[in-house]
C-alpha cells in the first residue's frame, strides 16, 4: 500500500499530456471478445483497472499485453465464458464481458457486482436489457447467468442513461439478428468512441453521439487497430488543481468538446481558458467566484468531477452548491476533507461549501477513484504537509499522477507504507 505526502502552497505551472481514457479503455477492451484476432488498441493508460480488465479477459483465453500506452490483445482463443467475483468485485465494469460473450457464444456466467464506496449499484438496466434481447437471465449464487440461441433485435428504453448498460446492450446487439433500437442512450464519449470501434469491425449503427442508436445485427465481426480517446476527467482534474494554486497549465492530447460544461463553469468562476482542437490553457490569478453546479449525464457536468470540484470550491470566496443526481451519497470525501479543515454541510444529495478557510494538512484516507483526487487536490492548497493513504484507488485511474504534479511544480511523493 502506498501513500502520498503533499506539501501544500506551490503554484501548478507547466505542461502535461493526458493520458488515454479509463472509461474509454475499459469499454473497447471487452469489445475484442466479439470477434477473434488481433487488435492493438493505441494510447491505452497504464492504470490498475486496465490490469484488472487484462486479467478478466485474460482467465477467458484472450491474450492481453500492454506495453507502454500500447495494448495487443489476441481473442482468437477463447475458452471460458466466466467473469469470476473475485474479479468483478475489484471493479464493476468487469461487468462489461456479459453482452458480447451473450451475444458470439450464446453464454455467461458473470458475477454480480458488489455494490461501491458510495452505495449500491444495480445492474437491473443491463438484464432487463438482455432479456428484452432474448436472453434467457437466471441468477445463481451471485452469478448471473445468460443463454441465448442467438440475440434477436428489439426496442429498449433505458430508464436511466446508464453508461454500462448502453455498452453492454450496444455489443450485444451487435450480433443480434435483426434490428435493435436503445432510446435515452448514454451519449458519454466513452460509448460513443465504442460504437464507432464496432463500426469500424463492421457493426451496421447509426445515430452515433445521439441518445438513439439504432443497431442492425450481423452475423460476423472482424477484429480492428483502435485509438483510446484522451481522458476528459483526468484533464479536468488538472485544470481544477491549477485554479485551485492560481497557477497556470497547458494540457495536451485533450479534446475541449469533451468539456464544455466543465470548461465553462471554470470560466464562471474566474478562469482565463484558451482551447485549440487538442490543448487547453488555463489560467487563474485570483480566488474564485463560488459557482454552484448540479451533475448530470453528458454533456452536463460530470458526476466524477464532483468531489473535485467541492475541493475548488473550497477556495472560492463565498458559499457554492454541489448537487449530486447520478449517485446516492457520493460524498465519501467529504468527511476526509472536512478533516484537513473543510467547512462544508451535507443535505442529502446536496454538499454546501463554504470556501475561503484556511485549510490544515492532516493524514487522510482514500475511499474510491475521484474522492482521493479531491484529497489530492485539497492537501495541494492546505498549509503544511498531507498524508494521503490508500491511493491505489488513485493508481485505477490517474497514469502517474505524481510525477505529473511534480513536473507542475508540486511537492508530492509517493511513500510505501504497510498501513493498510
Ligand atoms: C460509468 O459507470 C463510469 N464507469 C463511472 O465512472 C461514471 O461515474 C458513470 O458511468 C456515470 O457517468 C465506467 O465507465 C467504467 P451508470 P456505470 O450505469 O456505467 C444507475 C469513474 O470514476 N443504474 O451510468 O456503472 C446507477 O446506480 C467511474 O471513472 C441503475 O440503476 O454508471 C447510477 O445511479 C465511477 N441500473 C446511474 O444509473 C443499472 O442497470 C448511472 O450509472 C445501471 C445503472
Amino acid at each position: 500500500m502506498d501513500k502520498f505526502i503533499i506539501e501544500g502552497g506551490q503554484r501548478l505551472h507547466g505542461r502535461i499530456k493526458i493520458s488515454g481514457a479509463k472509461n474509454g479503455s475499459l469499454a473497447l477492451m471487452p469489445a475484442t471478445l466479439l470477434a477473434p484476432g488481433c487488435y492493438h488498441i493505441t494510447n491505452t493508460p497504464n492504470l490498475r483497472d486496465v490490469w484488472t480488465m487484462s486479467r478478466l479477459l485474460g482467465s477467458m483465453g484472450v491474450f492481453c499485453e500492454l506495453n507502454g500506452n500500447d495494448l495487443f490483445i489476441d481473442s482468437n482463443n477463447i475458452k471460458s465464458f466466466e467473469a469470476p467475483y473475485e474479479q468483478v468485485k475489484k471493479m464493476r465494469a468487469s461487468f462489461y464481458v456479459l453482452g458480447p460473450l451473450v451475444a458470439r457464444f450464446g453464454y455467461a456466467k458473470v458475477s454480480l457486482p458488489g455494490g461501491c464506496a458510495w452505495g449500491p449499484r444495480p445492474v437491473d438496466l443491463h438484464l432487463k436489457g438482455m432479456e428484452k434481447l432474448g436472453a434467457e437471465i437466471s441468477l445463481e449464487a451471485g452469478y448471473v447467468i445468460a443463454k441465448a440461441d442467438r440475440l434477436k433485435g428489439t426496442k429498449f428504453h433505458l430508464d436511466i442513461s446508464s453508461v454500462g448498460a448502453t455498452g453492454n446492450l450496444l455489443m450485444a446487439a451487435s450480433l443480434a439478428k435483426g434490428t435493435t433500437v436503445i432510446t435515452n442512450a448514454a451519449t458519454e464519449p466513452e460509448i460513443t468512441a465504442l460504437a464507432r470501434m464496432l463500426v469500424k469491425m463492421g457493426a451496421k449503427i447509426d445515430g452515433i453521439g445521439t441518445n438513439c442508436l439504432t443497431i442492425d445485427g450481423v452475423e460476423e465481426l472482424k477484429p480492428v487497430n483502435e485509438e483510446t480517446i484522451p481522458d476528459r476527467i483526468e484533464a479536468a482534474t488538472y485544470l481544477i488543481a491549477t485554479a485551485m494554486t492560481k497557477g497556470k497549465i497547458e494540457i495536451e492530447n485533450t479534446n475541449p468538446y469533451h468539456l464544455t460544461s466543465v470548461l465553462e463553469k471554470l470560466e464562471s468562476s474566474g478562469c482565463k481558458i484558451e482551447v485549440t482542437s487538442d490543448r487547453i490553457e488555463l489560467e487563474m490569478d485570483q480566488d474564485p467566484e463560488p459557482i454552484d453546479i448540479v451533475t448530470s449525464i453528458y454533456p452536463g457536468f460530470p458526476t466524477d468531477l464532483q468531489a473535485q470540484w467541492i475541493a475548488y470550491m473550497l477556495t472560492a470566496k463565498g458559499v457554492s452548491r454541489v448537487t449530486e443526481t447520478i449517485y446516492q451519497d457520493r460524498f465519501k470525501h467529504v468527511p476526509e476533507l472536512q478533516r484537513l479543515g473543510a467547512q462544508i454541510d451535507l443535505a442529502d444529495n446536496v454538499a454546501i461549501v463554504k470556501g475561503g478557510n484556511r485549510l490544515s494538512g492532516a493524514t487522510v484516507m482514500s475511499s474510491d477513484l475521484r474522492a482521493s483526487a479531491s484529497l489530492i487536490l485539497a492537501a495541494l492548497i492546505a498549509e503544511g504537509t498531507t498524508e494521503v493513504l490508500r491511493v491505489y484507488h488513485i493508481d485505477r485511474g490517474y497514469e502517474a499522477i505524481e510525477k505529473k504534479l511534480q513536473s507542475l511544480g508540486s511537492s508530492i511523493k509517493r511513500v510505501p507504507t504497510d498501513i493498510f
